[in-house]
């Protein structure tokens, strides 16, 4: 492949079999790298996307692991190591999920799972990431697809804007303790996106209109436009850019129903 602005990184995406992961996964080889599509369960979808990738000239390789399981992790960043033939220097947390309850109905079970997945998950694929971009010594990015819940509170969603407003934090603290070894830890807060997550808004067109509504742009975002901004965000070009989070919302983030 030609010189292409993410040349010689190595970067894994987790939960890229579909949505935002895969649009993004596929985006990153689109500009050089060599790439780790992550999968919990469809074999055949991150598959298909290694294949694609390879047949356009990419490197890939498709890597199954829970996020929310440590040695399931562990494993993951060694095989990772093997397979793209050195440490990673890109992480993108993006394994998610999502599931409404209200408070007073909430199992235990499912607060658990959503934490589990998506605050702990995105500790554990960093943790291992930071080790091998330490040892490598070559710096390196995270970053973290949390969501504009990092600050709007959703109800029936409170276990979900606990793990993405844990994120925040949690990013804003790592990104200092990494900083000295070169590596940029930043956020995207993406608002309503067409995918998978969303597939009773894209199924019920009153649904998705109040939510358009939300929506100072009016319409829901594209995968493509979460994918350019990570692709950015891991390039050279936010060479800057630390411990903050960006917002790829088309405007949700700023209070449209406030007059
Ligand atoms: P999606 O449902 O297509 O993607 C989530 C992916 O995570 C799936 O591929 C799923 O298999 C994977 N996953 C779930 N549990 C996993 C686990 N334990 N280990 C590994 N992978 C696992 O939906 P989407 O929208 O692409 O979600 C991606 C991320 O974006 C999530 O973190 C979500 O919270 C976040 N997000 C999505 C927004 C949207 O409107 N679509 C807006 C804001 C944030
Ligand atoms: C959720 C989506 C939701 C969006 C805006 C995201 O974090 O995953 O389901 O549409 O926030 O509320």
């Amino acid at each position: 492949m030609a010189d292409t602005p993410l040349s010689g990184r190595r970067a894994i995406v987790t939960g890229a079999s579909s949505g935002l992961g895969k649009e993004t996964v596929r985006r990153l080889a689109a500009d050089g790298a060599a790439v780790a599509v992550n999968y919990i369960g469809n074999a055949d979808a991150a598959e298909e996307i290694v294949e694609k990738i390879r047949s356009d000239g990419g490197t890939a390789i498709a890597v199954q692991a829970d996020v929310s399981k440590e040695s399931d992790v562990v494993g993951m960043f060694e095989e990772i190591r093997e397979g793209l033939g050195g440490c990673v220097n890109v992480l993108v947390n993006n394994a998610g999920i999502e599931k409404p309850f209200k408070l007073v109905d909430m199992p235990l079970d499912e607060w658990n799972k959503v934490l589990s997945v998506n605050l702990t998950g995105a500790f554990l694929c960093a943790r291992e990431a930071a080790r091998q971009m330490i040892a490598a010594d070559e710096g390196g990015v995270i970053v973290n697809i949390s969501s504009v819940h990092e600050l709007i509170p959703w109800p029936e969603f409170s276990h979900y804007c606990a793990s993405k407003g844990g994120m925040r934090m949690w990013s804003k603290t790592i990104a200092r303790e990494l900083a000295p070894h070169q590596i940029r830890v930043v956020n995207i807060g993406p608002g309503a996106m067409l995918t998978p997550i969303n597939q009773d808004l894209i199924d019920h067109p009153e649904k998705r209109k109040e939510i358009e509504e939300e929506v100072p742009l009016g319409r829901l975002g594209e995968p493509s436009e979460v994918a350019s901004a990570v692709a950015w965000l891991v390039s050279e070009q936010a060479s800057y850019i630390t411990g903050t989070t960006l917002f790829v919302d088309g405007g949700m983030t700023l209070y449209p129903k406030f007059v």
